[in-house]
């Protein structure tokens, strides 16, 4: 057991800080497609990190890199200034994307990478001649990061309500989640996508005049709201009505890009190529923060054609912007996917992962279960007056039997490494049903964290309570 640091200072993001230092749960290493606590306890990650760790933890190939680069030029002025492996490393990701997306912007995150999506499509338009094609529509429940303008057009309350009036000039669309309709579908649902999408076109139509649209920016398939899919043919509706109507379309693929859904992008998955796409994550297989915009070439040619002479094209930029390091780890991650093909790997393993997620179908709780490429959600019935409840208490259960899940709201995310053995998959999902029938024939009491693990004494008591059960369990299986 490690020591436990002072955890006073440290402001967690998207944590119940309180509730999180009361029982921190903390990781101090990590190999392959576990994380080891920092009471040495095995955790098999059902998460990839927060999606981000695609090739499994500890990749030497990365660490070399990175460590290497660290030691060879550590950091080069990002404006004004570059250096190659910045050039390499946009040349190999405009080799990844799908054809025709092969100029790169590079970022810190997704979350700028969202931003900086939005800004190049409204100066687009502007350095095209069409300034008043000023307006931004999302879609509701979409995730697009946290800075100002993605949470402008992405869909999520919670994370809007807090901070003020927010941008001008941006609409959202419908979610496609449909449960009434669509409850417990394999993949993809069938109905409604192009009525979905129509409405695409008549809400801007209605409200708005279509030339003054800039671009429509959509999850492929959300994520963070809780793995929400696209019913057939909605995609490709979308795309077709931003052709009609000039509008640029956004695929934001923090999530979904780099094999997620067995393919490399969901762009290819789906068939549907956006103008721009924004990635980040599994990038570098979270090992050092980088985003990117993959934009389609006319539209970077439209800002060197359209620009002063001698004048910076776009006025925007990161000073981590294509960063020495990240592109070192950017490029020995697209080794890794080259030779691996992990993306192939996902899609062999993703029939395998659908059915053992639809197993839990029946269990208490079970109100839907989505699933697609190596992603499922399972969402719960929320206990009356208390939302989130069910899924917090099954996360610690989990949690305390060996297996990383996430939630959001009363939702449960799973989205393992690629790396992930058919075996280890069985293992989540048979811990999330253990962990859901637990709770169910322990009520109102098996809701309540603090009876878990209260402090550190308790919590560490507890997990040598738990792990000698399993050592039992193990032993006498
Ligand atoms: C679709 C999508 N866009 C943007 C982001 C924000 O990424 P970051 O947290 O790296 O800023 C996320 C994060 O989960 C995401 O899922």
């Amino acid at each position: 057991m490690s020591d436990l640091p002072n955890l006073d200072h440290y402001w967690l993001p998207f944590t119940a800080n309180r509730q999180f230092k009361s029982m921190p749960r903390l990781f101090q290493a990590a190999k392959g497609n576990y994380y080891t606590t920092i009471d040495d306890r095995r955790l098999l990650d059902g998460t990839a990190g927060l999606w981000c760790v695609a090739a499994g933890h500890g990749r030497e190939e990365i660490a070399v890199s990175v460590a290497n680069q660290l030691r060879t030029l550590d950091y080069a002025p990002a404006f004004q200034n570059s250096h190659p492996l910045a050039f390499e490393a946009a040349e190999r990701l405009a080799q990844y994307m799908p054809p025709g997306l092969d100029r790169i912007f590079f970022t810190g995150s997704g979350s700028e990478s969202a931003d900086t999506a939005l800004k190049i499509a409204l100066a687009y338009h502007r350095v095209t001649g069409n300034p008043l094609r000023n307006k931004l529509v999302g879609r509701e429940r979409g995730y697009h990061g946290v800075n100002f303008g993605g949470i402008a057009v992405g869909g999520i309350a919670g994370n809007r309500k807090a901070f003020g009036n927010g941008l001008a000039g941006v609409d959202h669309i419908r979610h496609t989640l449909d449960i009434g309709r669509n409850a417990f579908t394999r993949g993809l649902p069938q109905d409604g996508g192009i009525a979905l999408a129509n409405e695409f076109e008549q809400r801007i139509t209605t409200l708005h005049d279509p030339a003054t649209i800039a671009a429509l920016i959509v999850e492929p398939m959300q994520g963070s709201a809780g793995v929400l899919l696209p019913p057939v043919g909605y995609l490709k509706r979308l795309r077709e009505i931003c052709d009609k109507h000039g509008i640029l379309l956004i695929f934001d693929e923090v999530i979904t890009g780099f094999g997620r859904l067995g393919t490399k992008f969901a762009s290819d998955y789906f068939g549907v190529v956006p103008d721009i796409i924004t990635c980040a994550k599994a990038l570098t297989n979270g090992a050092v923060p980088m985003g990117a915009v993959a934009v389609k070439r006319d539209i970077y040619d439209a800002f060197m054609a359209n620009s002063p002479a001698g004048g910076i094209e776009l006025p925007h930029g990161y000073t981590y912007s294509a960063h020495p390091v990240a592109c070192a780890a950017a490029l020995a991650t697209l080794d890794i996917f080259a030779t691996e093909k992990l993306e192939d790997r996902a899609a062999g393993l993703s029939t395998h992962f659908e059915q053992v997620a639809h197993s839990l179908k029946g269990l208490p709780f079970v109100k839907d279960i989505r699933n697609l490429g190596l992603v499922a959600g399972i969402e719960l019935e929320s206990i009356p007056g208390k939302p989130g409840a069910a899924a917090f208490a099954t996360y610690l259960k989990c949690y305390e039997m060996g297996v990383l899940v996430r939630y959001t709201g009363d939702i449960l995310a799973i989205s393992p490494p690629l790396t992930i053995e058919k075996d280890e998959i069985d293992r989540i999902f048979s811990t999330i049903g253990e962990a859901l029938t637990t709770l169910a024939a322990e009520g109102e009491a098996g809701l309540d964290p603090t009876r878990h693990l209260k402090n550190e004494q308790q919590w560490v008591a507890h997990q040598q309570e738990i792990h000698q059960q399993h050592l039992i369990l193990e032993h006498t299986a």
